[in-house]
């Protein structure tokens, strides 16, 4: 199979929000990083919006409004239409129809087990709570069956590398049965892909600024990539450290402060010579921490600049690109239209795979021409 030696990314994300620095060290930072390192043939970026619409189908002005806000926010980052593809889901017919060829592959209960779907049913309240096995009747088809069409997204790239958060890990288990079963059952087509998942633990997983588990924009703990600097400064001066430190004489805990481990996912040692010369790295301020002595208020104020020098960039940027949208919507038309060549070849192969090619396929008709007798 010569195309699975060639290097793809495939990843994406649901336009339901705008992306804040947790998106950002978990995954976008990465792919700007693989996007520059040259490695890759071609780097797909997906805009999910059908994806989104499978739990927000009244509310469509939502989706649509958060295309632009997410493609700013990739574009602001440093992702580079010249070197990476970014296109919109719902323009692209072969994934669909991939996706309904591979609901052929999988049972419901398989999309039972699902994690991210079980907990995702928990989260919106579609589970009844019964121990009873149907707490997925509640649930939309479209949202019930989206590992099966993400899976269709992967495939439909030839992506051997996906890099996402690890929440996504599910969804890539079930994107490799599905081509685990289609190779076996139709031939060698599809690619088995790779999840890339980020090295550093605290960035796979930021916690919000309340120090919750997880930023969400229903939490209100977001540090948004569109932030103002003011705006910055009112959410780390309001972050959430150690309740128990009180003074600033008393020791305090760096597991499970917010402000910690934001530092602990954006600073580096030469952050420290720069704007805290006083301590050669991040262990010899957690060290003064815990030993008592270093206040919350110096703390946050370096964790302010250090995630200012990351933010100005994707703020220049993003000055730029807010004053040119209409190029911004020219990058995603063109980009869509090339992932649509692409997905329509993948589509033409499997369903030749499939035998269900029947006007592509000359020997099909000379196959009847003999049987006639003719
Ligand atoms: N499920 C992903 C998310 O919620 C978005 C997504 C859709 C995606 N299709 C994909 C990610 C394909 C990686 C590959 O963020």
């Amino acid at each position: 199979m010569a195309e699975s030696r060639k290097n793809i990314i495939l990843t994406g994300d649901r336009p339901t929000g705008r992306l804040h620095i947790g998106h950002y060290v978990g995954s976008i930072k990465r792919r700007v990083a693989l996007q520059n390192s040259g490695e890759f043939d071609d780097i797909f970026i997906l805009i999910a919006d059908a994806q989104a619409l499978t739990d927000n189908a009244g509310n469509p002005q939502k989706i649509r409004d958060n295309i632009v806000n997410v493609a700013l926010d990739y574009l602001s980052c440093g992702l580079d239409p010249k070197k990476t593809t970014i296109c919109i889901q719902s323009e692209l017919p072969a994934l669909p129809e991939l996706a309904f060829y591979y609901m052929n592959l999988v049972t419901t209960a398989r999309l039972e087990r699902n994690p991210t779907v079980k907990s995702e049913i928990k989260m919106r309240g579609y589970d009844d709570g019964s121990d009873t096995n149907n707490n997925t009747q509640g649930i939309p088809v479209g949202f019930y069956t989206y590992p099966i069409s993400q899976a269709a997204d992967i495939t439909a790239f030839k992506a051997n590398c996906v890099p996402v958060g690890d929440d996504q890990l599910p969804m890539l288990e079930q994107c490799k049965e599905i081509v685990h079963k289609f190779n076996q059952t139709y031939g060698d087509v599809l690619v088995d892909p790779k999840i890339l998942l980020n090295e550093n633990e605290t960035c796979r997983r930021l916690p919000g600024t309340d120090g919750k588990a997880k930023m969400s924009k229903s939490l209100g703990n977001c540090i948004y990539l569109s932030d103002t600097k003011e705006d910055l400064h009112k959410r780390v001066m309001s972050m959430y450290t150690d309740p128990d430190h009180i003074n600033i004489q008393d020791p305090g805990k760096v597991e499970g402060n917010a402000v910690f481990t934001y530092l602990t996912a954006f600073a580096n040692d030469e952050h420290f010579a720069k704007y805290l010369p006083e301590y050669k790295n991040l262990d010899e301020m957690k060290e003064h921490y815990q030993r008592g002595g270093l206040g919350d208020v110096k703390c946050k104020k370096f964790l302010e600049k250090v995630l200012n020098e990351e933010l100005d960039p994707i703020r220049e940027r993003r000055a730029y690109w807010s004053q040119h949208i209409p190029e911004v919507y020219e990058i995603l038309r063109n980009g869509t239209e090339k992932a649509r060549l692409v997905t329509d070849e993948t589509l033409r192969e499997v369903k030749s795979a499939m035998m269900i090619n029947y006007f592509d396929d000359d020997a099909l008709i000379s196959d009847w021409t003999e049987q006639a007798g003719n």
